[in-house]
């Protein structure tokens, strides 16, 4: 299939100069009913399988909405599907190589319906895809990157009446989708994620987010409120606040600029029964007034997601993340002090360009001081377009790049198992999210701290919040008994109680 529509690759530059925008909401709605793609839709089903981050599924919830307002309909299965949608990630090179299977499986039906069925790729991987695939492969019909997602109504239409595939990775400086309300297409009713800027300034060396989703635009404080209560309202008990790098949100309203740490107080006002936590957060943003705000509010959670990425100096250089290990060791130590308790997370990368034996041992003793209670650990894979793969050499042989990874995963278990076993004991206020995947008799929930517990159902409901006291772990998950219903005020005011005689 030939593209109908080429739009250009952007360079870096261009992505840092780029300063275009989509058309406005209501210039598309008048397309739209001009040229009858809503008419085009007749009903059709549409599937949307989400890789990747949770930006990722964010987004799929404004494609369900820009969809379903364009008269599709949204199934959960695939069998009934007219047209199937991947929302893809590019992030790491298995990323990519996951959904290059899939496409391959989806060909295999798209033949078996003799080409009845429409097939989609959205996302970080549409750029790509366009170049690789597309124009070599007569599989997909439409290729839309993560700024266009309004154009899909016509996208699909322009597919299904030429029978070519049409394209738009157009990326926008404006773009933020802040007036779609997303529909909650896999939620379970009790938490939901909100995003509150896309795009990434940052330029890590390593990193292939600023040339997929282009630069950061953050999205207006007062959408941001709107949707969180109209959340609240639905009877949700907890936001994600979401962006490539939620800390460095700034909006100007009215004249007054609002920052990250005030729009995540502003938010935990909406509601004292709602639990806010934001994801995910770059080192270098992290102030002490955001710090307090997680001391201040009881319903800010007291976890923190603080990517470090390596322990060694030089290699943080190298990989552009602006901070030395004794800054962010710093930064984690003032966390821990504004923040009692506070649990922290982290992303480590083993085996980047030029990574010495020493170099790899400063991440495992940074472990060692930090004491993370969960982190995400990866193997650097190089990525097309960015600094580290124009530049720099990716030198670290794969057997010793997984031997490290190796033992980053072994500490790191280690210290999950070690930071779970000093939870025994101890009562937690739970939120239940759903049933436990492993028996219908139990209920799963997350601690203010983000750790996994199950526990006997009972009579306790998904939505609930429930004092858990833990009697038990693996590395993974607290194991407790409910004790009794709360609410998040409650737990509150007892917290604070408990921990009266101690600040007196
Ligand atoms: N190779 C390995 N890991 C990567 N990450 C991002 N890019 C790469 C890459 N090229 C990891 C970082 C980031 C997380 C989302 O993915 O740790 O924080
Ligand atoms: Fe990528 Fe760095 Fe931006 Fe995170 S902060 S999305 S790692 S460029």
């Amino acid at each position: 299939m030939e593209p109908i529509e080429d739009i250009d690759v952007l360079s870096e530059d261009e992505v840092r100069q780029r300063e275009a925008g989509a058309g406005s909401t209501e210039d598309e709605n008048l397309d739209r009913m001009k040229h009858g793609y809503d008419e085009a839709a007749g009903g059709k089903q549409v599937y949307i399988e989400t890789y990747g981050c949770q930006m990722n599924v964010a987004d799929s919830g404004v494609v369900a909405s820009v969809l379903q307002e364009s008269g599709y309909g949204l199934t959960q299965d695939q069998d009934e599907a007219d047209v199937v949608l991947l929302n893809t990630c590019a992030i790491r090179e298995n990323a990519e190589q996951k959904i290059r299977t899939r496409l391959g499986m989806l060909r295999a039906e798209k033949e078996k319906r003799e080409g009845e069925l429409m097939m989609g790729v959205l996302g970080c991987m549409a750029e790509r895809l366009r170049e690789k695939l597309l124009e070599q492969e007569d599989l997909v019909d439409v290729v839309v990157g993560p700024d266009a997602y309004r154009d899909l109504p016509r996208l699909l239409y322009e597919a299904d009446a030429t029978g070519q595939a049409a394209v738009n990775v157009e990326l926008s400086k404006q773009e933020t989708y802040q007036d779609i309300q997303p529909v909650r297409y896999d939620s379970n009713g009790v938490s939901a994620y909100v995003s509150i800027m896309r795009g990434c300034d940052n330029m890590c060396t390593f990193c292939v987010v600023p040339f997929t989703r282009g630069r950061e635009e953050s999205r207006s404080v007062t959408t941001i409120l709107s949707e969180v209560s109209q959340l609240v309202e639905e009877g949700y008990k907890e936001v994600t606040l979401l962006g490539q790098n939620v800390n460095s949100y700034h909006y100007t309203d009215d004249g007054t600029s609002v920052s990250f740490a005030e729009l995540v107080d502003r938010v935990s006002r909406v509601s004292p029964e709602l639990r806010v936590r934001y994801s995910t957060s770059h080192p270098k943003d992290c102030t002490d007034e955001l710090l307090q705000v997680h001391h201040e509010r009881p319903n800010v959670c007291n976890y923190i997601h603080l990517p470090v990425q390596h322990g060694n100096t030089e290699v943080l250089d190298r990989m552009r993340r602006t901070y030395t290990r004794e800054e962010y060791l710093a930064l984690t130590e003032r966390a821990k002090e504004l923040c009692p308790g506070v649990s922290l997370s982290t992303d480590i990368i083993a085996g980047f360009c030029g990574e010495t034996e020493e170099q790899h041992q400063d991440t495992l003793s940074l472990m060692e001081e930090v004491r993370y209670d969960h982190a995400y650990m990866f193997k650097y894979s190089e990525r097309p377009q960015t600094y580290a793969a124009r530049k720099l050499e990716d030198d670290v042989p794969e057997d010793v790049k997984q031997r490290r990874l190796e033992e980053i995963i072994e500490l790191q278990n280690q210290h999950s198992k070690e930071s779970n076993e000093s939870e025994i004991g101890r009562v937690h206020t739970v939120l239940v999210e759903g049933t436990s995947k492993k028996s219908d008799e139990q209920l799963f929930g997350r601690t203010d701290t983000n750790k996994g517990v199950v526990f006997d159902r009972e009579d306790y409901e998904q939505g609930d919040y429930v004092k858990v006291r833990i009697d038990d772990c693996t590395s993974s998950t607290l194991l407790g008994t409910a004790i009794e219903k709360t609410t998040l005020e409650e737990a509150a005011r007892t917290d604070s109680i408990t921990m009266a005689p101690a600040v007196a």
